[in-house]
């Protein structure tokens, strides 16, 4: 059997599109303009990449955005009173500092100098504890996108069993918990777990944001499993010429997708969720702030 491909592309669309019908809404019903404010410290080639599609996209579905760029010498203090002022300006509904941020510099201090109203990548204490009492708080990005494509492909996740394979607080952690809420049983390996194949094995969902180029192996995966893949690693490829590499996920994805029920690809699958997610975080934000539900 060949599993059918989640096309994260097609549904980060679907995601998009009802943004921007929510954006209009806010607009003409209620004379808001939500606003996301992107701070960005050096000149990290993959976080330019990143920021650049985030200020475009936020545009496209008819947001405003705020953009502000910092040496990479900046000191903590004047980042975090950049952070300040953005809480404080009432067109700024959503605020992300990109990470990595320099080694000078504490990220968990300015993460916690968020408002956690604006908190849209949801990684202030003050949503994650939400999350994981069950609250209303903001969601990190990329696990809520991995739960709208889960729920988008299985519809009831009632008694299913699980398995997310890492345990970082940006992904791994949180993923678990949106598993627990889904009515999964859950399991969080790591490195240290004993025999990661029998695990995978029993589990009929897979999360693998691992950040280790194909180490969930195809031949582990239940049959008809469903395999979420947040893995985005540049490998090698000398079958396309002399020093050429190609992206792989965490997962072994030609075999695997022999025996999946469904799976996402890489590049295409989760990637594409993570920017929509954040689109879709920075509405939730400014309904939440102005007491609104569309
Ligand atoms: N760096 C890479 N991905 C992300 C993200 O989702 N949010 C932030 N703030 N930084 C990132």
């Amino acid at each position: 059997m060949t599993a059918k491909l989640i096309d994260g592309k097609e549904f980060a669309q679907r995601v998009r599109d009802g943004v921007a019908a929510d954006v209009e809404a806010l607009k003409t019903k209620h004379g808001i303009a939500p606003g996301l404010a992107v701070v960005i410290v050096g000149e990290d080639p993959a976080s330019q990449v990143y920021v650049r599609n985030k200020v475009r996209q936020t545009g496209e579905v008819g947001m405003n955005s705020f953009h502000f760029e910092m040496g990479a010498d900046v000191d903590q203090a004047t980042l975090i009173g950049k952070v300040e002022e953005l809480n404080a300006d009432p067109a700024v509904n959503g605020i992300l500092v990109q990470l990595p941020l320099p080694k000078h510099i504490d990220e968990a201090a300015v993460i916690e100098a968020i408002d956690p109203a604006k908190d849209v990548d949801g990684f202030h204490v003050i949503n994650s504890g939400l999350l994981a009492t069950g609250g209303n708080g903001l969601v990190p990005c990329t696990p809520l996108g991995c739960k709208l494509m889960l729920e988008d492909t299985l519809g009831d996740t009632s008694g299913k069993k699980a398995i997310v394979v890492g345990r970082s607080n940006i992904v791994g952690k949180p993923m678990a918990q949106l598993l627990l809420d889904m009515n999964c049983t859950i399991t969080i390996a790591h490195s240290r777990t004993k025999d990661l194949a029998a695990e995978v094995a029993s589990a009929d969902i897979v999360v693998a944001a691992v950040g280790r180029a194909e180490m969930v192996q195809g031949a582990w995966i239940k049959p008809g499993a469903t395999v979420i893949d947040v893995g985005i690693n540049r490998v090698p490829a000398p079958e396309k010429g002399e020093g050429k590499t190609r992206l792989v996920g965490d997962v072994e994805f030609e075999t695997a997708k022999e025996r999946a029920g469904a799976i996402t690809p890489v590049p295409g699958g989760v990637g594409p969720m993570t920017i929509a997610c954040l689109l879709k975080n920075t509405v939730t934000a400014t309904c939440n702030q102005h007491g609104i539900s569309l």
